[in-house]
C-alpha cells in the first residue's frame, strides 16, 4: 500500500503521521510545493517508527515522480481560511491548486482512490473529479466524519455519556447549509429526543453547523487539523481494510436522493473499491427540505468554478 499525500501543511502532515502511526501503508509520499517542509517532515514522522514502532516509510518530495502507482491520494493542498472568511471564499486559489496537483498526480497513479480535503470541500471534490478523469467510486471527499465527530462531541460533552455511545449523522454539504439528523441520533440505542430538549438539541446542531469557524476564530492563523485528519484517516482505514464501513462520505449523486451530478455529504459503504455503495434512506419533509438546500448551495459554487 502508497499513500500520496498532496499538501504537507497542518492536515497533510498530520494525516500522514496518524497513517503512520496505524501502519496502514508500507509507503507514505508527503509531496508539497514548499521545497524542504514536506522532506523535513517526512524525515521526522518516519523516524518516530522506531518509537511508535512502524516500518511505515515517510518521504517527503516535491515531485510527482516519486508519486507513481499510489493506491490512494489524499488532496490537502490549499488555503485554509482566516477569522471572517466562508469556505467559499477559498474557491478560486483552490479550484487553481487542485487543478495543478490533480493533473500532475493523477496521469501517474491512474488506479488511484482520490480523497479530497481542499476546500470548499464538495466543489473541489468536482474539480478533482474532471480533472482526473476517474470513476466517480474512487473520487470523493471528506467532511462528513469530520462534521459528525463534532456533534458526537458536543452531545457527549452535554450529556457526559462517552463518545463512544453517542451514533448518527450530518449529511449534506460542508458548510453552513450541512444537515445534521437528530431524529437519526441515538445513545446507545436511545433516541436523542429522549434524552435532551429541542432547545438544546437546536443549540447543538447550530453549534456543529459553525464548528469550523469556532476553531478558526481560535486559532485566527488557519483552520482545524487534528479532527479532520482523524477524520480522513477513518476513510483511508475502511479502504486499506476494506472494512464496508458505512460513513457519511461527499459522494457523487447519480440519482440517489432524488439528484443527480453534484457531490453531496450522504451515507456511503467504503471499502476496498471506494465508494461501493451510496444508501438511501427516506428523510423526512424537513429534512428533504435542508438536503435540497446542502444541494442547491453546493451546485451555484460548483457552476462558478471554471476553465475545467
Ligand atoms: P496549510 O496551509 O497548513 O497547508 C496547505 C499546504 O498546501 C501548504 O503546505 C502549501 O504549501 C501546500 N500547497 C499549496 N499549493 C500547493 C500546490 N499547488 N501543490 C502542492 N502543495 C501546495 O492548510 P491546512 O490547514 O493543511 O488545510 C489544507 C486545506 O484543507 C484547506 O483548503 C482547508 O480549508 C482544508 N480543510 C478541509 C477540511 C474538511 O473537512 N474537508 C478540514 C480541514 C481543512
Ligand atoms: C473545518 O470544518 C476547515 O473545513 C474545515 O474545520
Amino acid at each position: 500500500m502508497k499513500i500520496t499525500v498532496i499538501g504537507a501543511g497542518n492536515v497533510g502532515a498530520t494525516t500522514a503521521l496518524r497513517i503512520a502511526d496505524q501502519e496502514l501503508a508500507n509507503e507514505i509520499i508527503l509531496l508539497d510545493i514548499l521545497e524542504g517542509i514536506p522532506q523535513g517532515k517526512g524525515l521526522d514522522i518516519w523516524q518516530s517508527g522506531p518509537v511508535q514502532l512502524y516500518d511505515t516509510k515517510v518521504k517527503g518530495t516535491n515531485t510527482y515522480d516519486d508519486t507513481v502507482n499510489s493506491d490512494i491520494i489524499i488532496m490537502t493542498a490549499g488555503l485554509a481560511r482566516k477569522p471572517g472568511m466562508s469556505r467559499d471564499d477559498l474557491r478560486d486559489a483552490n479550484t487553481e491548486i487542485v487543478k495543478d496537483a490533480i493533473s500532475k498526480a493523477a496521469p501517474k497513479s491512474p488506479n488511484a482512490i482520490l480523497i479530497v480535503v481542499s476546500n470548499p470541500l464538495d466543489v473541489m471534490t468536482y474539480v478533482a473529479l474532471k480533472v482526473s478523469k476517474f470513476p466517480t467510486n474512487r473520487v470523493f471527499g471528506m467532511a462528513g466524519i469530520l462534521d459528525t465527530a463534532r456533534y458526537k462531541m458536543f452531545i457527549s460533552e452535554a450529556l457526559g455519556i462517552s463518545v463512544r455511545d453517542i451514533h448518527g449523522m450530518v449529511l449534506g454539504g460542508h458548510g453552513d447549509t450541512m444537515v445534521p439528523l437528530p431524529r437519526f441520533t441515538s445513545v446507545g440505542g436511545i433516541p436523542l429526543e429522549h434524552l435532551m430538549s429541542k432547545e438544546q438539541i437546536d443549540a447543538i446542531v447550530k453549534r456543529t453547523q459553525n464548528g469550523g469557524a469556532e476553531i478558526v476564530a481560535y486559532l485566527k492563523t488557519g483552520s482545524a487539523y487534528y479532527a479532520p485528519a482523524a477524520a480522513t484517516v477513518e476513510m483511508v482505514a475502511a479502504i486499506v481494510k476494506d472494512r464496508k464501513r458505512l460513513l457519511p462520505v461527499c459522494a457523487w449523486l447519480n440519482g440517489e436522493y432524488g439528484y443527480k451530478d453534484v457531490y453531496m455529504g450522504v451515507p456511503c459503504i467504503l471499502g476496498k473499491d471506494g465508494v461501493e455503495k451510496v444508501l438511501e434512506f427516506p428523510l423526512n419533509e424537513e429534512e428533504k427540505q435542508l438536503f435540497a438546500t446542502s444541494v442547491k448551495h453546493v451546485q451555484t459554487e460548483i457552476a462558478k468554478v471554471t476553465g475545467i
